[in-house]
């Protein structure tokens, strides 16, 4: 058998313990498919006497974690986190010192992503993320490698499993967002800082490395309209039954006649199809792959094994010397932007207004909708109480968002709207 494949592990947390833990104990099986041993040679952590799953005992420790660069592994797998810092440092350093790199790490391509490419392909090395987007779903090979022969119309997905468990909490207990987020975060799923979780952050830094594999683009946040949850309330989430759909938070990269359109931001799906059907932290890929037709990716998008499970399949893949492009195309080749204009994309929309239940209020926001362009296809209205708070729902024709978010600004300043609309898009599921 050939020499093993040496690696060491930046960042020992829930997904390094994982790596290591497979490669200790599936080394036969893994060597068998690669045709040479992986060997992790060298760890490194912020702590070394943290009790962890792994035994890493046997593993040569570096107190520097960016010093893995320099040490005699031919992959560094990082699994840090955060777009600069060490991170950062250590992938920068170790691609030129010509070492292969592995990394779960979106933020940091999504920032710096097509610099590191671009850096990789000189020195002749891989840049290689499968767990970056979607844990372990197989979509970052599937967009690079299986999918290329029509082109891509569009991927959508639901890429924070965080998000997905918190809507899911809320349609199934009518409880209210905040109560539900610090349920998640009792549970484990969310951080305590969950600010890039629910603000649609982190489903922009996945879309972003999922759009430049589609597109041939460069990883671009700079041209993403991004929306969190925060804003959702169980009444919207009771509406969109009503109307067949469920909302969730969808990461959207599409191919338009005026540009690519790229945004994370709440959609009302109907309830039967692919995107609304997925629960709790479950992450759903659908890429659309021209004439090949639609393709629906479906699984954990997190956590211990689903992580480690797409690491390893890196590191299988460059033990068995695949050394491709980063993003599917050679780095110099990734455009930049080609974004649609914000006034080019058009949907139907829900939208609900808290309102005083006085007479007109209904008339005038028909006639600031008309105004904009905006048609009403259903709308409802529960209850009756005079001079009091009451809420009006209204799902549009298919129309221009500028048209209906250009109306809500109107709207919002009538002293009988209380409160900010809500507008979430209708996406087909
Ligand atoms: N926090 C993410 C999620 C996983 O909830 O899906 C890591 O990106």
């Amino acid at each position: 058998m050939t020499r093993p494949l040496r690696v060491a592990i930046a960042g020992l947390g829930t997904v390094g313990g994982g790596v290591a833990n497979v490669l200790l104990t599936r080394g036969a099986e893994l060597a068998e498919r690669a045709g040479r041993p992986l060997e992790c040679i060298m760890v490194s952590a912020r702590e070394r006497t943290k009790k962890r799953a792994a035994d890493v005992s046997s593993i040569a420790w570096a107190d520097d974690v960016v010093s893995l660069a320099k040490s005699d592994a031919d992959v560094v797998v990082e699994l840090i986190g955060g777009e600069d810092g060490p991170a950062r440092a250590l992938v920068q350093s170790s691609l030129e010192a010509g070492k292969h790199v592995v990394t779960a790490n979106k933020a940091l391509l999504a920032y710096h992503g097509a610099q590191l490419a671009a850096l990789a392909e000189e020195r002749g090395v891989a840049l290689r993320f499968e767990a970056a987007a979607a844990g372990g779903i197989p979509i970052v090979r599937a967009l690079r490698e299986s999918l290329i022969a029509y082109g891509i119309g569009a991927v959508r997905g639901i890429l924070n499993g965080t998000c997905n468990f918190i809507l899911t909490q809320m349609e199934a207990s009518g409880r209210p967002f905040a109560e539900v987020l610090a349920e998640a975060q009792a549970l484990g799923y969310a951080e305590a800082d969950p600010t890039l979780d629910i603000g649609g952050g982190d489903t922009a830094h996945k879309l972003a490395l999922l759009a430049s594999l589609a597109f041939g683009i460069k990883p671009d946040l700079s041209n993403m309209t991004i929306q969190g949850i925060a804003h959702i309330t169980p009444e919207d989430i009771a509406f969109a039954r009503e109307f067949g759909c469920r909302i969730k938070l969808l990461g959207i990269a599409r191919q338009t006649p005026h540009g690519i359109d790229q945004r994370v931001q709440p959609a009302m799906v109907k309830l039967g199809t692919p995107l609304a059907d997925i629960e709790g932290a479950f992450n759903v890929v659908v890429a659309d792959a021209g004439e090949a037709g639609p393709f629906f990716f479906e699984g954990r998008g997190a956590g211990e094994a689903p992580t480690a499970s797409a690491v390893v399949a890196d590191l299988v893949d460059i033990a068995r010397g695949a050394v491709g492009p980063t993003f599917g195309r050679p780095a110099r080749n990734l455009k930049s932007g080609n974004p649609a204009p914000a006034n080019s994309r058009r949907s139907a929309f829900y939208l609900r207004f808290d309102v005083l239940d006085v007479p007109g209020v209904l008339a005038e926001i028909a006639s600031r909708l008309a105004e904009g362009g905006v048609s009403i296809e259903s709308m409802i209205q529960r209850g009756r109480a005079p001079g009091e708070p009451v809420a009006i729902v209204m799902v549009t024709h298919e129309c221009s968002e500028t048209g209906v978010a250009g109306a809500l600004k109107v709207i919002v300043r009538s002293d009988k709207v209380l409160g900010d609309p809500c507008m979430i898009p209708m996406e087909a599921g």
